[in-house]
């Protein structure tokens, strides 16, 4: 049985974690640059230099930092206008973030299946969801697949509709040779640490439109307008500090290293998993690279032990997994038991199937061959 080393106690622990991050850049230099410089809060050189890093490597115009994914999403819906009254599309397969923050800005998320191979919004689905209210599709780039933008960009201009990307999982990803991030009139990324560029916390919104960049800075600021302590409407106290836009912006700055580790990830992965029965791998889409942000797989009944005992008998081995997301429709927080509750049930078959049986293998860029083929040994004891 192999051993596998804890990286942080150094001690001969079997314990795999599902993804830890990597700091191996210039991020202490930079941080204890900023700190020495005094500039600790959300004004500095730093951020700049993130802001502007990002959206050059997204291939966006602008680029505005906040705390975290979830704000970015709202910032983004707000200063696009989305609110009371207005449906936003996303997949029924994806973090409870996009229904809560369409749900805060005053909107109605309207849920859509995903596609079984890349687990991303099925842009044949559409339509069928598109009502006079619609006023913006939100599709998410899952687990490092980017979408299908081509359809949904199509579908976007023909009903008049904004397409808010979120890119949270998915740096670097590129459709048709483009980068994820510069498709849609926004783009959300997270920066939480298990992200593939991280702050600890974090989140950008990317923009094309000047306009917009402004409303989205207008926003996250308490919406302080010309006159000081005079505001025309509501804002929010989402500001990224520069403490830590010192550590994103080393990650930036090795962006294509860690792109790289990942693949290396997935391929061994690919190779190691290829023949066994009953599980399903990611794909990868000609005219896409996925970035392979978590390495998902989902077992089938040929598999021959289900998710959730999988799961225990490699916890026990000290292999971290994690279950893929439960999709909205089956969210008790949506169940619309009261009139105050939002109502997203239905089916979503695609979704509820990914919910039930996929699960993703640890995928942290430090992860070592000797741990990946201990992972894999130990994934296929569970079928015995
Ligand atoms: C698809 C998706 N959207 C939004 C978020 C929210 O990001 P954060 O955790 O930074 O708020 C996440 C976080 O993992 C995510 O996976």
């Amino acid at each position: 049985m192999h051993k596998v080393t804890d990286r942080r106690s150094s001690s001969p622990v079997r314990r795999v974690p599902v993804c830890a991050p990597v700091l191996d850049g210039r991020e202490r230099a930079y941080v204890l640059d900023a700190l020495d410089s005094g500039w600790v809060s959300s004004q500095g050189e730093y951020l700049d230099r993130f802001e502007q890093a990002w959206a050059r490597a997204c291939g966006a115009a602008h680029g505005v930092a906040c705390c975290n994914g979830t704000a970015a999403l709202h910032l983004a819906l707000k200063a696009l206008g989305v609110g009371p009254g207005d449906e936003v599309l996303i997949p029924a397969f994806t973090l409870i973030a996009s229904a809560n923050m369409i749900h805060l800005a005053g909107a109605k998320p309207v849920l859509v299946d995903v596609r079984p191979d890349t687990w991303c919004i099925d842009p044949r689905r559409i339509r069928e969801k598109i009502t006079p209210r619609t006023r913006a599709i939100m599709p998410v780039h899952m687990y490092g697949h980017p979408c299908d933008m081509d359809p949904i960009l199509a579908i976007a201009r023909e009903h008049g509709l904004y397409v808010i990307e979120d890119a949270a999982q998915a740096h670097g990803a590129t459709y048709q040779g483009r980068p994820v991030g510069g498709f849609g009139d926004a783009a959300c990324f997270s920066f939480y640490g298990n992200k593939i560029i991280t702050c600890g916390e974090g989140g950008m919104v990317l923009a094309q439109d000047a306009a917009v960049a402004e409303q989205l800075r207008l926003l996250r600021n308490q919406a302080f307008g010309p006159v000081r302590f005079v505001h025309d409407e509501m804002g929010f106290n989402y500001r990224l500090t520069n403490l830590q836009a010192a550590i994103g912006l080393a990650q930036v700055e090795r962006i294509q290293e860690k792109l790289a580790r990942k693949r290396a990830i997935a391929e061994r992965y690919d190779a190691l998993l290829k023949d066994v029965e009953g599980l399903r791998r990611p794909v990868e889409l000609r005219g896409c690279r996925n970035v392979y942000w978590m390495y998902g797989v989902v077992l089938e009944e040929g598999f021959g032990c289900e998710r959730g005992a999988t799961m225990s008998r490699l916890a026990e081995r000290g292999v971290e997994t994690r279950s893929f997301f439960i999709p909205m429709n089956q969210q008790p927080v949506f169940d619309g038991r009261d009139p105050h509750r939002l109502d997203l049930r239905g089916r979503y078959p695609v979704s509820e199937h990914l919910g039930a049986s996929g699960l993703y293998l640890p995928s942290g860029e430090g992860l070592t061959e000797a741990e990946q083929e201990y992972v894999v040994e130990q994934l296929r004891a569970c079928q015995r």
